[in-house]
């Protein structure tokens, strides 16, 4: 019973967060897509995950959470919102060894020496074409990638798109076709949350 009750204060504890990211204006993932994101890291077990796009860390929690004798690498281009996804990781999960970089992803990530099996990508929607392209260096073979916002509020099935929407709509309709390559990765689609890519690197 003790593990059921945890759960229950550690939702108010994540309600409290998501609810203060969004008063901040900082889009963040969904409680059941965090949820998910927790149970795959629990099944699969990866050494290394990278998260493009940290925002201040409530992803990051639940990406880090079940994390054992691994790394977690988390950027964002807001060194503002890095060192409070910092702050927020090191008071809840000490021993978990952690790098935090801000910056431009599509810079830091060629730099990084070592490779990931887990890449949850949720930043700049108009770039996640770039971020899928530099990345293929950085993975193990058989790799998991998630991206977050696949139906970006719908838009991505809309006829008429508003302008300032439109580099993110092409940005994210360019990555669900490069991801569905199925030489190079094996994909779904879910629908949870704003929509998820989950993809397996074949090589
Ligand atoms: C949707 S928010 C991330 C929310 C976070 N994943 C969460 O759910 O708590 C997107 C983040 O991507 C960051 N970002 C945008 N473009 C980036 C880039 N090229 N490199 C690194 N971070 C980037 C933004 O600063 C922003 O904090």
């Amino acid at each position: 019973m003790k593990d059921l009750y945890n759960i229950l204060s550690e939702k108010e504890y994540l309600e409290d967060l998501n609810r203060i990211s969004k008063e901040k204006k900082i889009p963040v993932i969904s409680y059941e897509v965090g949820r998910f994101l927790e149970t795959i890291v629990f099944i699969k077990k990866p050494k290394h995950i990278l998260e493009i796009g940290c925002g201040e860390g409530y992803s990051s929690y639940f990406l880090v959470k079940n994390l054992k004798q691994a790394s977690f690498t988390g950027i964002d281009l807001n060194g503002k919102r890095l060192a409070k996804a910092k702050e927020l990781i090191d008071l809840n999960f000490p021993e978990v060894d952690t790098n935090f970089y801000s910056g431009n992803a599509l810079e830091i990530i060629p730099d990084l020496n070592f490779k990931f099996d887990f890449i949850f990508i949720d930043a700049a929607k108009y770039e996640y074409p770039d971020y899928l392209e530099i990345l293929p260096e950085k993975l193990e073979s058989k790799a998991l990638i998630i991206a977050d916002n696949i139906f970006y509020s719908e838009k991505i099935f809309a006829r008429y798109v508003k302008e300032h929407d439109k580099n993110s709509v092409e940005g994210v309709k360019k990555f669900i076709a490069l991801i569905q390559n199925e030489e190079i990765f094996d994909t779904k689609f879910i629908d949870i949350g704003d929509g998820l890519s989950v993809s397996i690197f074949k090589n």
